[in-house]
Formats: structure tokens, sequence, C-alpha cells
């Protein structure tokens, strides 16, 4: 594996790779890998002929009093997992190569950004959309793969790639889970023993109402039963939503034709934990007969 420190090193990778006729997958992280990011990879490889990551702990998406500084940090652990799972590049680059000396620019996605996640944390799109459009420059890839844990970022990319006409197919790639549900996350690392126990429970709260949702319950309605529920459980519920998948807009009653998604973001002690499940279509179930 190689690992490139600058971007000329990463786009002379990626030159090279496409002088030999190689389709290159891009999964790229902030380090404190996880099975959750091995999977990336995997995903890639199926697609591609060539994965790229890269580690980088990128400073605009975190506020002031967020855990930057603390955030998970373990180069030589990444690069060996990386490198297991079978990558071609490491691009590590130093914060002055994304964000040279007097960088002005940012990327915001209006709309998708402000909703859910963005509420709490309005910075945290435009730092997510800025760094991934300079990794996409440095890095150049084909497919790029986001685990749909984030499922909120992953269509802010979506719309950010299609808005930019970058030539890159976007990948979801599903969610990585313990036995007992609970989602993979670097951040899972902060949970207490006690916390960890009760974690799961968010899982099993989103799969109890997508039943009840995909049975004929109104999403809506459903959706609030589960918050009050959560908030029985959890410090507090920051939201539990039933949306579109492509838009993330409220997903209505009638909305039978769209994917949904059930999307929730709880705390617990310092941690937040956010999950989502799909929604299965409801055409079968309660779409009427034609005349
Ligand atoms: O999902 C992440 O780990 C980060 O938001 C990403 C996409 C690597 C951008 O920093």
């Amino acid at each position: 594996m190689i690992v490139a420190r600058t971007r000329r090193e990463a786009q002379a990778w990626s030159a090279a790779q496409a002088a030999q006729g190689r389709r290159v997958a891009f999964a790229p992280t902030m380090g404190a890998l996880h099975a959750g990011h091995v999977s990336l990879i995997g995903v890639g490889a199926a697609r591609a002929d060539v994965v790229a990551s890269s580690i980088f702990v990128n400073p605009t998406q975190f506020a002031a009093g967020e855990d930057f500084a603390t955030y998970p940090r373990d180069e030589a652990r990444d690069l060996d997992m990386l490198a297991a799972a079978g990558c071609a590049l490491a691009y590590c680059p130093e914060a002055d190569e994304i964000y040279p000396p007097g960088d002005a620019t940012r990327v915001r996605i209006e709309g998708l950004s402000a909703m859910l996640e963005g509420e709490p944390r309005p910075h945290f799109f435009e730092g997510v959309a800025t760094v991934v459009s300079r990794l996409f420059v440095h890095v150049r890839p084909q497919i790029a793969v986001f685990g749909e844990k984030d499922f909120q970022q992953l269509a802010v990319i979506r719309r950010m790639t299609l808005d930019f006409g970058f030539d890159i197919e976007i990948v979801g790639a599903p969610i990585a889970r313990d036995a007992d549900g609970l989602a993979l996350s670097s951040r899972n690392a902060y949970l207490t023993a006690q916390e960890r126990a009760i974690a799961p429970r968010l899982h099993a709260e989103l799969q109890a109402t997508a039943a009840e949702i995909a049975a004929g319950a109104e999403p809506g309605a459903a959706a609030m039963a589960c918050a009050a529920r959560l908030a029985r459980q959890f410090a507090a519920v920051d939201y539990v939503e039933a949306r579109r998948a492509d838009t993330l807009a409220p997903l209505a009653a009638d909305d039978q034709r769209v994917d949904g998604r059930l999307l929730a973001a709880v705390r617990l002690g310092r941690t937040r934990l956010i999950d989502n499940l799909a929604l299965p279509r409801r055409a079968d179930v309660t779409t009427p007969a034609l005349p």
C-alpha cells in the first residue's frame, strides 16, 4: 500500500491507475477505523480495480467545543488495517494540503444541510462537503463509497456530486453492526460499560417502528411514538423522523411509492448516537386498485 502525504502524490498515483485502465474506488475516513470502514473498502473492491482510502480528521466539520482535539488518532494502526483490507493507496494529508494558507472557499448544500443533523451542528455538512470535494479532486476516483450510517451525509454528497458534475458514482454501503444491533461508530469508544448496554435499544426501537410503518401505521405518528419510547431510555432524543430517502423531506402518509428512511439521533452520557433504517415501500400494502 502506498501512503501519499500530498495532493501531488495522490494525483500521480491516480493518474498511473488511469494510464493502466484501472478504475479507482475511494472510501474517505477520519481514521479510528473499525469493521464498518473495512466493509467500505470491500464494497469499493467489488466495484473497481483498486481501492484508495484517506485518513484526515477534518477540522471544519467540528464546531468549537466538539471533540476535534480528542478524536481518537492512531495512524499506524489505521494504516495496518487499510493495508490488510486490500487498500492500494492511503492518502494522509496534513491540514494545509487540504486547507492551503489563506483558504477561503466553502461548499454549502442548501436545504439538505440544515435539517436533522444540521440543526444542532450547523457547521457540519459544510465542513464535510468542503473536505470531500477537495479529496475528490486530489484522489480523482471513479467511484466513492460512504456508509449508510451517516445517511444524511450520503444524501448531501450525492447532491454535491450532481451539482458539481463530478464524474463519480456515489455508492452507499450498508451499516455494519455489532451482534446486538448497535451501529459501529468510532465514537462508540466513548461509551461507558453501562451506556454500551443501553445503546442497542436505539436500533431495536427503530426496527419495531419500521415494522409498524410497514404494517400500515402513519409514518409521522409512528416516529413520534418511537421518540417517546426512546426518551424513557436515553438522556435525550434529538429526533426520530420518517423521511424520503432521496430528498430527506418528510415522508407523507401517501408517499407509498418512494423509498423511505427512518432516522434517529439520541444522547447517552457524553455520546451522541445516530442510526437509521430503510422503510419498505408500502405500495403493495395500501394502494387501492385503479378503476
Ligand atoms: O464520514 C466520515 O468519516 C467523514 O465525515 C468524511 C466523509 C471522511 C469527511 O471527513
